[in-house]
């Protein structure tokens, strides 16, 4: 594992997000940072990789990049998910591409073959090497772990089990969506983002913006009722549902969900519940570079159906909240870059409303942790 330099903060990142600066602006566009949040942050906490109706039968398998790692999900003969590094272990060729269904996972090279186990099955030839021993050629193993219908990985083998990480979570989306288990996927998005990704979060996990930056959204959603809450790697955003006659989207209030709950997972994971009908939309990040990110956003629905409030909700979601949003943190990275700004103040209240940014602050403290040096030091 590469050492981990410790990054100096130039003011106080306190315990207290009351007494607390912002993490310090060269954390946003330093290579060398970044280079260092790839062995401290990504390669060792639970990433998103997929939903379970994508692996459904024996032999389904997706692909995922965990910064420049490349991995695949299997599903066994024996109904097990595997994961593995996405690398043939004869010379190194990347195995499979996107997602399919396959019996044995040949390489497109020199078609050694694998097992969905991961066991090397043939590799052509080598009865005649002498020595040749085929078990210190099988691929090598991931974490896979699934909460409810989410599938993350880990390439951490000695990581912490998702389920004791994340204590609660999945019992808290339960309660706002109830359906969860159910829903299928109608539509797929993505963005490339000209910002770190902790801008990206950063710009998720507060309401503060909403008002002045997302004009509908805030009828969408009641603002009076928007509270955040922090917990060990999870953070809690929830709100009563706003006016049925907003600008964003036509619902019926009366039809299944009856408030806005968001959910951010350490690091790059969020979970997003919208007033109407019942519905989960899974927005999640990959870091592309210190400065440049993709976000990918899933819509999940009873139904495959792609029609009425749903198209209007997502239409709304992808054009006009989302390029609001990438505006908002692409501005923030050119200013990140700036010689005139290095650390900010967070705006916190006691009533932890929306108006409050002590999630960003929880997530700037996880971030410090991560990074070897704790809040308050
Ligand atoms: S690199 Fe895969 S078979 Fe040669
Ligand atoms: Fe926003």
């Amino acid at each position: 594992m590469a050492k981990i330099i410790r990054p100096a903060f130039e003011r106080r990142l306190d315990a207290d997000p009351g007494k607390s600066y912002t993490l310090p602006a060269r954390h946003y566009t330093s290579p060398d940072i970044f280079r260092q949040e790839a062995e401290a942050i990504f390669f060792r906490s639970w990433q998103y990789v997929g939903h379970v109706e994508d692996l459904a039968e024996p032999g389904a398998y997706i692909t995922a990049m965990i910064l420049d790692q490349n991995i695949f999900i299997a599903r066994g003969k024996d109904g097990i998910l595997r994961g593995f590094y996405n690398v043939c272990s004869h010379r190194a060729h990347e195995l499979l591409r996107g997602a399919g269904k396959a019996r044995v996972i040949t390489c497109p090279y020199h078609a050694w073959s694998y097992h969905l186990t991961g066991e090397l099955r043939t590799a052509r030839g080598s009865e005649k090497v002498a020595g040749f021993d085929g078990k210190e050629f099988c691929l090598k193993p991931v974490r896979v772990e699934t909460m409810g219908p989410m599938v993350f990985v880990n390439l951490d083998g000695n990581a912490e089990p998702l389920a004791s990480q994340s204590g609660g979570l999945m019992d808290e989306i339960r309660k706002f969506a109830p359906e969860f288990d159910r829903l299928t996927k109608v539509a797929s998005q993505s963005w490339e983002i000209e910002a770190n990704w902790k801008v990206v979060i950063d710009n998720f996990l507060e309401c503060y913006h909403c008002e002045p930056a997302h004009p509908a959204f805030a009828q969408l959603v009641d603002m009076d009722s928007y509270r955040s809450t922090t917990h060990a790697n999870h953070s809690t955003h929830v709100s009563r549902s706003g006016r049925p006659d907003n600008k964003a989207y036509k619902f019926d209030p009366k039809d299944g969900s009856q408030v806005a709950a968001f959910w951010w997972l350490w690091p790059t994971t969020t979970m997003n519940v919208g007033p109407g009908e019942p519905n989960m939309a899974m927005f999640y990040i990959r870091p592309l570079g210190p400065e440049r990110t993709l976000e990918v956003a899933d819509y999940y629905y009873l139904d495959g159906k792609l029609d009425g409030q749903r198209k209007e909700r997502i239409a709304y979601a992808n054009n006009t909240l989302q390029v609001e949003d990438n505006n908002l943190c692409e501005a923030v990275q050119r200013g990140l870059r700036s010689r005139g700004y290095t650390q900010g103040r967070f705006i916190v209240d006691r009533e932890r409303t929306q108006m409050s940014e002590h999630a960003v602050h929880h997530f700037h403290t996880l971030v410090a942790a991560a990074m070897g040096v704790t809040a308050g030091n």
